[in-house]
């Protein structure tokens, strides 16, 4: 069965990638809002209804199993999502508090992610549940989807955004550091430049995928053992840079795409075609 996935840029590919390690014969759609990004300062409402539509269309397309590859979107929509799509399973993206919580030996912990992942219900109930006896500090990052958007994983720009996030963290105690937004696991190298091997990270991603895994599989929906599946790739923005952002991001791990290999959809109102 088919896994359609959305992200408002190139951030779910941290999870695509996640998924072909570990499910390789399972055929994906992806969707890279583009038209949208970036989702994190925008009132979630807002995001919830490009969720929605997304959603729709990614049915259209054929896809069983919706994977919410951002964790701003998961944060808006996903309760909203499974209330208005009950036949549709849903894996979504939670800040990974929880494992962060039960391997700091400091007991400080950074959360990086959105504002809008900050605000949502979904992050209180993480906080509320797994963080008692733990220092969470959080960081929004301001500029730094926009910057991995644009390839930019080590120039100055990236690194100052990072340096200003993580370095008071570090001058309090942080030893271990939450992915909060499926973009950032693209500038863990980066992360880890700045923090050094001492603190660990954790990219959620592996785990989303594992939990995609089980849900297919409690359906009977998991693809036999086999070839690698296509991927479909659609973008509410441009073919181009899309495919040249696929190429450098995903290096070596999908065969390369020609840009007429992506769709392009437009959002016309409020909906897309
Ligand atoms: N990658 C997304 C997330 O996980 C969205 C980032 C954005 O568009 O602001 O939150």
């Amino acid at each position: 069965m088919i896994i359609g996935m959305f992200d408002s840029g190139v951030g779910g590919l941290s999870v695509l990638r996640a998924l072909r390690w570990q499910l390789p014969a399972q055929p994906i759609l992806y969707l890279a809002d583009q038209a949208h990004v970036p989702y994190g300062p925008r009132p979630l409402e807002e995001v919830r209804a490009f969720s929605v539509e997304i959603t729709r269309f990614l049915l259209r397309q054929g896809a069983r199993c919706i994977v919410v590859a951002c964790n701003t979107a998961s944060a808006a929509a996903l309760h909203h999502l499974r209330a208005t799509f009950p036949d549709v399973p849903f894996v979504g993206m939670e800040p990974a508090v929880k494992p962060a919580a039960e391997s700091t030996h400091s007991g400080v912990v950074g959360v990086l992610a959105t504002p809008a992942t900050f605000q949502g219900e979904l992050y209180a109930s993480v906080v509320e549940r797994f963080a008692s006896g733990v220092t969470l500090l959080q960081d929004t990052c301001p500029g730094l989807v926009g910057q991995i958007e644009a390839g930019d994983l080590n120039g100055p720009r990236t690194r100052a955004i990072l340096a200003a996030a993580l370095n008071p963290m570090l001058a309090q105690g942080m030893d271990t550091v939450v992915m909060g937004c499926t973009h950032y696991p693209f500038v863990i190298p980066l992360i880890q430049e700045i923090t050094g091997t001492g603190v660990r990270v954790i990219d959620p991603a592996p785990a989303v995928a594992r939990q995609t895994g089980r849900v297919l599989a409690a359906r009977g929906w998991l693809a036999p053992p086999g070839p690698p599946a296509p991927v479909r790739f659609f973008t509410t923005g441009q073919a181009e840079p899309f495919a040249g952002q696929i190429a450098r991001l995903l290096d070596g791990e999908l065969p390369p795409l020609a840009s007429d290999m992506i769709e392009v959809v437009h959002w016309k109102d409020q909906h897309l075609e």
